[in-house]
C-alpha cells in the first residue's frame, strides 16, 4: 500500500496539533486505501496518539536515539516513542544530516535500534545541488543507501526509503516526476543487488516541495511509492487534499 507521510519538522504546539488533528480527521475516508502517516514534533505525539487512535491515521515521530535509555539529555528513545503509539520514525533526514551533523554510521545505530525495537523507519537520503550540478546525484546516493543498511541486508522489506533531494526541500522547486522516478529506479537496483530475496519490498517515497497541484504527478508513476510532504502537510486541507490525489 502507498504510504503518504507528513513531516511537520518544528510546526505546531499540542493545542495547534489538537486543532490540526480534528480538522484533518474530517476529511478521512477509506484510511484502508492508502497508509496515511502524521510525524509531529515530540511534544505533540501524546495529544496525537490520543486523538488518532481507532482512526486508522498512523503516528510517527521525526528522529530518535539509538539507545533505549541512558544519559543522553535532550534525546528521546524508541521505547518512549512507542508507548505513544508511534509506528515509524524519520530517520538521517536532510535537515538532521546537515543542520545537525548527523552522518552515515548514526543513521546506521538508528536504523539498527528501530529494526531491533520493532518500529518502521523511513530513512532519507538525497544529494546537494552541488552534487546533483557535479553529476554525483547516483554516487551520493548509494553511498548514503549502503552505509545506512550497512548489517541490515536480510531486513530491507522491514524499511522505506525517502528520495529526498536537499535541493528540492522548502525550495517551492521540486525535482521533476521524470527525474524522481529515474533516483527511484535506481534505488529499486540497488536494493536488489543489496538483497534480492526482498525485491520490491521496500517502499521508496518522494518527498521536496509536493504540494496538492503536483501530488497527482508523482504518484501517476508506480516506482513512486508514497510521498513525504513538509510545509503542505501543515494544513490540514492541503495535506487531505495531497492524500487523496491518487
Ligand atoms: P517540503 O515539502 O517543505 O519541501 O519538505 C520536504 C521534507 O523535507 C519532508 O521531509
Amino acid at each position: 500500500m502507498r504510504l503518504i507521510a507528513g513531516n511537520w519538522k518544528m510546526h505546531k504546539t499540542a493545542s495547534e496539533t489538537e486543532e490540526y488533528i480534528k480538522s484533518f480527521l474530517k476529511f478521512v475516508e477509506h484510511p484502508e486505501s492508502r497508509e496515511i502517516l502524521l510525524c509531529p514534533p515530540f511534544t505533540s505525539l501524546y495529544i496525537a496518539g490520543k486523538l488518532l487512535e481507532g482512526t486508522g491515521v498512523k503516528l510517527g515521530a521525526q528522529n530518535c536515539h539509538y539507545e533505549r535509555e541512558g544519559a543522553f539529555t535532550g534525546e528521546i528513545s524508541i521505547p518512549m516513542l512507542k508507548e505513544l503509539g508511534c509506528e515509524y520514525v524519520i530517520v538521517g533526514h536532510s535537515e538532521r544530516r546537515h543542520i545537525f551533523g548527523e552522518d552515515d554510521e548514526l543513521i546506521n545505530r538508528k536504523l539498527v535500534a528501530c529494526l531491533e525495537e520493532g518500529i518502521r523507519p523511513i530513512l532519507c537520503v538525497g544529494e546537494k545541488l552541488e552534487d546533483r550540478e557535479a553529476g554525483m546525484t547516483f554516487k551520493v546516493v548509494e553511498t548514503q543507501v549502503r552505509l545506512a543498511l550497512s548489517g541490515l541486508e536480510e531486513h530491507t522489506d522491514r524499511i522505506d526509503i525517502a528520495y529526498e533531494p536537499v535541493w528540492a526541500i522548502g525550495t517551492g522547486v521540486p525535482a521533476t516526476p521524470e527525474d524522481a522516478v529515474s533516483v527511484h529506479r535506481f534505488i529499486k537496483e540497488l536494493l536488489k543487488d543489496i538483497n534480492p530475496k526482498n525485491e520490491g519490498r521496500t517502499r521508496i517515497l518522494y518527498g521536496g516541495s509536493v504540494k496538492p497541484g503536483n501530488a497527482g504527478d508523482f504518484m501517476k508513476h508506480s516506482e513512486i511509492e508514497g510521498l513525504l510532504v513538509g510545509g503542505a502537510s501543515l494544513d490540514p486541507e492541503s495535506f487531505a487534499k495531497i492524500v487523496y490525489s491518487f
